[in-house]
């Protein structure tokens, strides 16, 4: 186990924020986790798991142990008439990982191609886009307790997926013994993710509903596309909205899109006919964030050197690069500028996505 001090940690977050980490490990296998527990000074210090760095805002010198996960692998573990069972390790690329299950012959990721990230970190924010998202591909997963150093394999219901949430983002809530409320599930900050375990149902079904992919049909005239060509499609889709955090940084969308009832709905509606709003199943209206945002006035705008993306208002970028890029606070004060002009205007909140560090 190799312990480095004072890393430099803008080559491992997608907005490249310079911060540096007091201490880092590659954590590359399930013993080496073991092994940074059982040391007498890390094995009790606040602990923080780093995946690919794509949905995080560093705001200053991360002082807990960063636990980089490193773990790689990709095999089949099994094949059976209704599905392919694919485990991954939790450091494995997100989107090389959707590449190769489609070179294999096994489709039903192609929806998510590109997502920044890794595998590992996949199932914390339950990754989605274009009418999939990973719980609906979701076998298992493993992962260790960091308090105890007990592994454990999790199915999708005790991952508690929900849109852009799972279990790992929330904390524990303590034992209430006078309620006698038991302690809650919440795992945020105390588990280490190892191999997720991926689920792609057989027979292979395409997911076109998403209107970015029915205009791709129109185009091409090519109304039942192979799942290589919903990838391809995906990538041009997203290439063309979304930065690419290799030239600009970024973290993908900055904020969920909120959810609100039918009559705060009809009520904004009255007021802003435009407004773009998805019904959902429970009744409940989702409204996109981004038109929100770009209502304001905010597309292209900046805050220092953290700007609101020119294609997308969803998302935040840093305009700057090497040292004299975006701070994190920068990016949070024009988070928050964001939040207040959207509130005033709509009496919405919008809730960030990425986890603040
Ligand atoms: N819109 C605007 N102005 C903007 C941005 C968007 O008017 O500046 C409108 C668009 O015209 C569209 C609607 O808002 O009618 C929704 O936009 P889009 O289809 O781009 O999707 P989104 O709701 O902004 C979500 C996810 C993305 C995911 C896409 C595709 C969230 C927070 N974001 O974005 O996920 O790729 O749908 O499924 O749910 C991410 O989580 O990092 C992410 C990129």
């Amino acid at each position: 186990m190799l312990v480095e001090k004072n890393v430099p940690l803008q080559p491992y977050n997608t907005f490249r924020i310079v911060a540096r980490a007091h201490t880092l490990i590659r954590v590359k296998s399930e013993a080496d986790v073991l092994a940074v527990l059982a040391d007498a000074e890390l094995g009790p210090a606040p602990k923080f798991v780093l995946g690919g760095g794509s949905n995080i805002v560093l705001t200053g010198d991360v002082k807990p142990v960063v636990l980089k996960v490193e773990i790689t692998g990709r095999r089949l573990v099994g094949d059976t008439p209704r599905a392919w069972i694919v485990e991954v390790g939790g450091g494995e690329s997100w989107h090389e990982t959707v590449r190769w299950t489609l070179e294999q012959g096994w489709p039903g990721l192609e929806n998510m191609a590109l997502i920044p990230g890794t595998v590992g970190a996949a199932p914390v924010q339950n990754i989605g886009a274009y009418g999939v998202e990973l719980q609906d591909r979701f076998e298992s997963l493993d992962a260790i307790d960091l308090q105890t150093g007990q592994a454990f394999t999790l199915n999708a219901a005790q991952c508690a997926f929900g849109y852009r949430d799972s279990v790992f983002k929330h904390a524990a809530a303590p034992a209430h013994e006078a309620l006698g409320r038991p302690a809650g599930l919440g795992l945020a900050g105390r588990a280490l993710i190892t191999r997720v375990r991926l689920r792609l149902p057989k027979p292979w079904k395409p997911v076109l509903g998403y209107l970015d992919l029915e205009r791709k049909m129109a185009e091409t005239g090519n109304h039942q596309p192979t799942a290589q060509q919903i990838f391809d499609w995906i990538c041009d889709i997203r290439r063309a909205k979304l930065p690419d955090p290799a030239v600009i940084g970024n973290a993908g969308s900055f904020f969920k899109n909120p959810t609100v009832t039918p009559e705060q709905c009809a009520d904004i509606i009255a007021r802003d006919p435009k407004i773009v709003h998805y019904q959902l199943d429970d009744g409940t209206v989702k409204l996109a964030a981004g038109w929100l945002i770009d209502a304001c006035g905010w597309k292209g705008k900046s805050i220092g050197q953290a700007g609101v993306y020119e294609k997308q208002a969803l998302v935040l970028v840093n305009r700057g690069g090497g040292e004299s890029g975006a701070t994190g606070g920068e990016v949070m004060t024009l988070a928050k500028a964001i939040q207040t002009s959207v509130y005033e205007r709509f009496g919405i909140r919008l809730e960030p996505e990425p986890v603040v560090v």
